[in-house]
């Protein structure tokens, strides 16, 4: 790889109980981290997705693992060569996270999980969001016991006891346990070690038609810019198959809604892909992995505040149709998600039943359903707002429980 190459490719959930050390890992690893949600988590349950790029980098002349580091410089003084750059994946909140991987399998291709020494395990969201990796498969795992740093040796044998037996019988069973600490940035090479040997880059068809979920779409432009001047609407997200590239012809569904003569119908975008960012620089063509941001011909008020966040992009006329009611198997989980012993509700989850509404989340969107029919492990809804989907795609099933969604179960669209 060289400098000028570090498109990331491949992404990495990044998932852990609250405040076991994700976002400081993070840090550790790539120098930066998108913790700016908090304009979008006034909006609730919502796919942002958040991504971080870190360059893994390796020491000429230096044997595993010790070889490996994030810095550009080695400690002899030497020049670093970059490996890999990786994505790691994150969203704010625990809930959305849980509705982003069992909804975005194709969106992660592996997962740290980021475990405290210093609790017992398992912590409630450990334990979800391993039952989530397990649920959508994702089998490269690696598990950081983070947070080494606070406690004696015995106690993190123990802990480390505890994780083994913890991941016993489930998709971790033979992840790595590794410890570190992000914070004082221990045993960072170990880490990054496991993670090229056990999160390898997908092999990938660059042949397959190109399919991209939009996370966010802007208007580049400042107020008051010229005609000519004016730039095409901008759409981010994740390419999941396929490459894109400059010039490519690019479909976006559902597209906008059309209102005529008091009928609305929502109509497919065509455009062109005008220029390509990945991992903050301009590309020819960009493959999957980490964050891609498509310039393209649309008029920037339809890309606008996130118009076009939850809609599908690729190449004209291979898109899955826009459905605005659908039906799918149903499995609920064991217990709802994100809710606390002291809160108020029942945490038992019950039958899906007819004319409940719904919030599913289906790759980056997110809309209400109404369910019209239910019975014995299925359900029919009918949608507040079409999404684009093909058979087989896996849904979050979200419920309203007390006043908030809480997250019930998986859907396959059948
Ligand atoms: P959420 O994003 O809220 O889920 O938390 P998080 O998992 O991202 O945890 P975060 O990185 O914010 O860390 C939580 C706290 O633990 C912070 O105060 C960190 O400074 C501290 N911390 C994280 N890693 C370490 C570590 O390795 N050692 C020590 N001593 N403190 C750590």
């Amino acid at each position: 790889m060289t400098e000028a190459n570090t498109q990331p490719e491949v992404n990495i959930g990044l998932v852990g109980h609250v405040d076991h050390g994700k976002t400081t890992l993070v840090q550790a690893l790539s120098g930066s981290w998108t913790d700016q949600h908090s304009e979008e988590m006034k909006r609730g349950i919502s796919i942002r997705l958040g991504y971080a790029d870190a360059t893994f980098r390796r020491c000429p002349g230096v044997d595993e693992p010790e070889c490996y580091t994030v810095d550009e410089e080695c400690e002899d003084g030497s020049a670093s060569e970059p490996v890999r750059t990786v994505s790691f994946v994150d969203a704010p909140g625990h809930e959305t996270l849980m509705a982003t991987m069992l909804s975005g399998a194709s969106i992660m291709d592996g997962a740290v999980l980021v475990v405290s020494a210093t609790e017992d395990v398992p912590q409630a969201q450990t334990e979800e969001h391993l039952m989530a990796l397990d649920l959508i498969g994702i089998e490269n795992i690696v598990i950081a016991q983070n947070k080494v740093d606070l406690v004696d040796r015995d106690r993190a044998v123990d802990n480390y006891e505890q994780i083994q037996e913890f991941v016993e019988g489930t998709v971790a069973e033979d992840a790595p346990i590794v410890p570190v600490s992000a914070q004082q940035e221990v045993n960072l090479d170990l880490l990054i070690d496991a993670i090229e040997s056990e999160i390898p880059t997908p092999d990938r068809d660059p042949s397959e038609h190109a399919r991209m979920y939009a996370a966010r779409s802007f208007d580049i432009n400042r107020p008051g810019a010229t005609a000519e001047d004016l730039k095409g609407g901008v759409v981010g997200g994740s390419l999941v198959s396929g490459e894109l590239s400059v010039g490519d012809g690019l479909e976006i569904r559902p597209g906008r809604e059309v209102d005529e003569e008091g009928q609305t119908e929502w109509r497919p975008l065509e455009t062109t892909v005008r220029s390509l960012q990945a991992g903050d620089h301009d590309v020819e063509t960009a493959h999957p992995g980490g964050l891609l941001g498509v310039g393209t011909g649309l008029d920037p008020s339809l890309t606008k505040g996130d118009a076009l966040a939850g809609q599908v992009a690729g190449e004209p006329g291979t898109l899955p149709p826009t459905r605005e009611e659908f039906e799918m198997k149903v499995d609920l989980l064991d217990r709802v998600v994100g809710k606390e012993d002291d809160e108020s509700g029942e945490s038992d989850i019950e039958e899906i039943s007819t004319g409940e509404p719904l919030m599913l989340t289906v790759g980056t969107a997110t809309t209400v359903g109404a369910v019209t029919s239910a019975r014995d492990g299925e359900c029919e809804v009918s949608l507040k707002r079409p999404v684009c989907a093909e058979e087989g795609a896996q849904i979050a099933i979200n419920r309203r429980v007390g006043a908030r969604w809480r997250l019930i179960g998986v859907g396959t669209l059948a």
